[in-house]
């Protein structure tokens, strides 16, 4: 390793580039807010910071069929307790999504007792809205993140935050948990299907776009609405693999992996922060002051107010043995930063700081912080001026836009793995036994947080929606037999399927993960059921050739499988349309191009990256996953060339400007992604052997060429140093794309 001097960019020119384009805090506002505290008594301000739960104001408590509050109790928590947010769908089983109608009514009748109240402050409701309006029914339900990701269209992105937004105000409802910014790295983690994937570079992108296009410029219009950065921050590596266990992050590794995009997400101008569930280092999220003050406020610049996950605070007491009472799980959390609690059952956060501020231990000034934090984004959000629903539903929810948006994300973002001989697309007429616990169900494509709070509650489902089955069934001018159950669990038959597969060309295996969300969808192995592995076996022993496709949240184990099937289709989560897009794909209606957002594993325990480091190559090391980060094929074929950098020297402050031509050299129109890799040769931290900086995704016609510009800026060829400061050092580099490599020097 060469000596090298380092070039610092300074925490100060990163936290003034974050904080531009953050909604500006007006003059205005500021006074409003200054006036508004002034005339607050301490049992309004410890109110302010207080969530419930829709089950502390619904009429009986727990199963309630007709969703009402419960008036006594909405004033309860509105005028006597003065709770800030209230959140969740009603309780009916399993928290179901309720009519567009429904949630105006509730939201009307909720601020009509706040619009009571002595100082008239807005009630602000949270809701997980986390691929559309996940609790009005009928509403546009997108591919899971993890399919936005795999379409590498931010444009998408945007639209279905604009979508989402659209869709919450029409029901009433305005503030979204979501985007999720973790990066998944963690394939068993139940969760990872809510993240953008393994790559910082396509998270952040994709999350900005999303936020950009669910807030606008401003959040107040009408059809905006607030967005929440979650969960702050390094949830998302458990060392286990289960959700809500101990992650254990270098303060190195955070920095570079898993602070990025909640900094991008901050710099898009998201205006809260959900904190995160477990712990990092020994830490639990909720009690991290270095995290949630020195980094996020002092660092990040963060302006907006930060929420607690849910019952997070006591459970600094009841599960992380950090406090000897809830009241001492209280002080910490707020004298960590944390503004808000999602208590979420009962006000005993509220009692607990009231005393702790009487007695001295949690001072007024923090509490005025916290507060003035609240106001601002309530004030900022409008909420203060709208008292009514203020957009209509007609024209705004699950309109014929928002439908054709959604198929065409679904459509960019199931891949095509594997396409031996042409197998695929097939024709028409083709005869195709259609097999597998997946195949005719909605919820396997929808995964958690669909209508319901796990997903899977098929029988809510909307019937309009089609099954890959019935898809197949409506597109097919041949046979199209299914040999499968009903639900998910039902066992197969698997000698008909055998004695079937005589009589049709093809074999369609359907498998995967039913719907699952949190804890409930822990796993210990990524292996695949023995039940569907036992399935995939016989039918490749007909010798038909075998399609396989999958969905779910995470990559289960199907190396065997995908060796000797014909081709492999990779579904994940595509959402409400996925039916549709995967016959749209089987038949070449549209030619995929999608590109995985992860790298697929080859074994359980083979867990490696696309950015791995020399090391990890390194003697008898391999890093061979059955596919890469960025893997995905198309109909057609594609050819990248003339791959240029405009200088081969340049200082650390400098932008490099890449070009490169991409042509479509088969006989299909089709979209690729031109994936722009940068790879520092040498350095005084261990780098990958490549790292995602730029990406552009292009329609081509058969024969068509076309010339692409990226420019790198500073921060796209700096790491965390030594000292765990962002630098850039002066040095070879090297840009990669396709097969071709260009090398350039960093001189100073
Ligand atoms: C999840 C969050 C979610 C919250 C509110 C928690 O269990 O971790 O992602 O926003 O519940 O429903």
């Amino acid at each position: 390793m060469q000596t090298k001097n380092y070039l610092i960019i300074t925490t100060l020119l990163i936290t003034l580039e974050y904080s531009v384009s953050v909604q500006a805090t007006t003059s205005t506002i500021i006074s409003k807010v200054e006036n508004l505290i002034a005339q607050m008594t301490l049992e309004e301000k410890v109110g302010q910071m207080t969530q419930v739960d829709f089950k502390i104001i619904s009429r009986d408590g727990t199963l309630d069929a007709t969703n009402s509050i419960d008036p006594i109790k909405l004033e309860d928590a509105v005028l006597k307790h003065h709770v800030g947010s209230i959140m969740n769908s009603p309780t009916t089983p399993d928290n179901q999504a309720q009519t567009v109608g429904k949630w105006r009514e509730l939201q009307q009748a909720i601020q009509a007792v706040a619009a009571r109240s002595r100082l008239k402050i807005p009630v602000l409701y949270g809701i997980d809205a986390v691929h559309g309006a996940t609790y009005t029914k009928n509403a546009t339900l997108f591919p899971q993140a993890i399919n936005m990701a795999a379409t590498f269209n931010p444009d998408l992105s945007f639209k279905a935050g604009e979508i989402t937004a659209r869709e919450l105000r029409a029901s009433s409802l305005q503030w979204n948990f979501s985007p999720v910014m973790d990066i998944g790295r963690q394939p068993l983690w139940p969760r990872l299907w809510e993240t953008y994937g393994e790559d910082v570079h396509l998270s952040t992108v994709m999350g900005q776009r999303f936020i950009q296009g669910h807030q606008g410029t401003d959040f107040s219009a009408a059809d905006k609405g607030l967005t929440c950065l979650k969960h702050y921050v390094g949830y998302s590596l458990p060392f286990n693999g289960k959700d809500r266990t101990p992650a254990y992050i270098s303060e190195r590794m955070l920095r570079e992996y898993f602070l990025p995009t909640f900094a991008a997400g901050i710099k898009a101008g998201a205006p809260t922060v959900m904190v995160n569930s477990a712990e990092v280092d020994g830490i639990p999220g909720h009690a991290n002051y270095h995290f949630l003050t020195t980094i996020l406020r002092d660092e990040l610049g963060f302006k907006g107010f930060t929420v607690s996950d849910w019952e997070d605070i006591k459970r600094l007491y009841t599960r992380d043995k950090l406090a000897v009472s809830e009241k001492e799980a209280v002080k910490i959390a707020v004298m960590a930063g944390v503004d808000m609690s999602m208590v979420p059952f009962d006000f005993s956060f509220y009692d607990l700081l009231l005393e702790l501020v009487k007695n001295g231990e949690v001072p007024v000034a923090r509490i005025d912080e916290a507060v003035t934090r609240i106001l601002t984004v309530k004030y900022e959000a409008g909420l203060f001026t709208a008292t009514k629903p203020p957009i209509s539903i007609e024209g705004n929810f699950a309109t014929t836009y928002a439908t054709t948006t959604n198929r065409q994300a679904a459509h960019e973002s199931i891949i095509l793995a594997k396409n031996d001989h042409q197998v695929l697309p097939l024709k028409k007429d083709a005869s195709i036994l259609v097999t597998g616990p997946t195949a005719n169900l909605l919820s396997v494509m929808n995964g958690g947080w669909t209508i319901t709070w796990q997903g899977d509650s098929e029988a809510l489902y909307p019937k309009v929606k089609l099954t890959v089955l019935s898809a197949l069934q409506q597109q097919s001018t041949g046979k199209i037999t299914y040999v499968g159950g009903v639900n998910f669990n039902d066992s197969i038959d698997i000698a008909r399927v055998v004695a079937e597969a005589e009589h049709h060309d093809y074999i369609l295996l359907s498998l995967g993960e039913k719907p699952y969300a949190e804890l409930p969808g822990n796993i210990s192995s990524l292996a695949l059921e023995p039940s569907q592995q036992a399935l995939a076996d016989a039918v490749l022993t007909t010798g038909k050739p075998v399609i396989l496709l999958t969905f779910g949240g995470r990559p289960r184990i199907i190396t065997s499988i995908a060796e000797k099937a014909a081709a492999v289709v990779l579904g994940f989560l595509p959402g409400m349309e996925g039916g549709v897009a995967v016959a749209d794909i089987l038949y070449g209606n549209h030619n995929p191009d999608a590109k995985l957002p992860i790298t697929y594993p080859r074994d359980t325990n083979d867990i490696v990256h696309y950015d791995y480091k020399p090391i990890e190559v390194f003697e008898q090391n391999t890093v061979n996953p059955l596919y890469f980060f960025g893997h995905g094929l198309s109909y057609t074929t594609f050819e990248t060339s003339h791959l240029q950098v405009d200088k081969i020297s340049m200082g650390a402050q400098d932008t490099i400007t890449v070009t490169v031509d991409v042509k479509n050299t088969g006989s299909f129109a089709g979209k690729e992604t031109v994936l722009v890799y940068v790879n520092d040769v040498a350095a005084s931290v261990s780098r990958p052997n490549k790292q995602l900086k730029a990406f552009k995704k292009v329609a081509l016609e058969p024969g068509e060429t076309k010339h692409l510009s990226f420019t790198l800026e500073p921060d796209d060829l700096s790491f965390i140093g030594v000292d765990l400061k962002r630098i850039v050092e002066p040095g070879d580099f090297i840009v990669m794309v396709g097969n071709e490599r260009v090398k350039f020097t960093v001189t100073r």
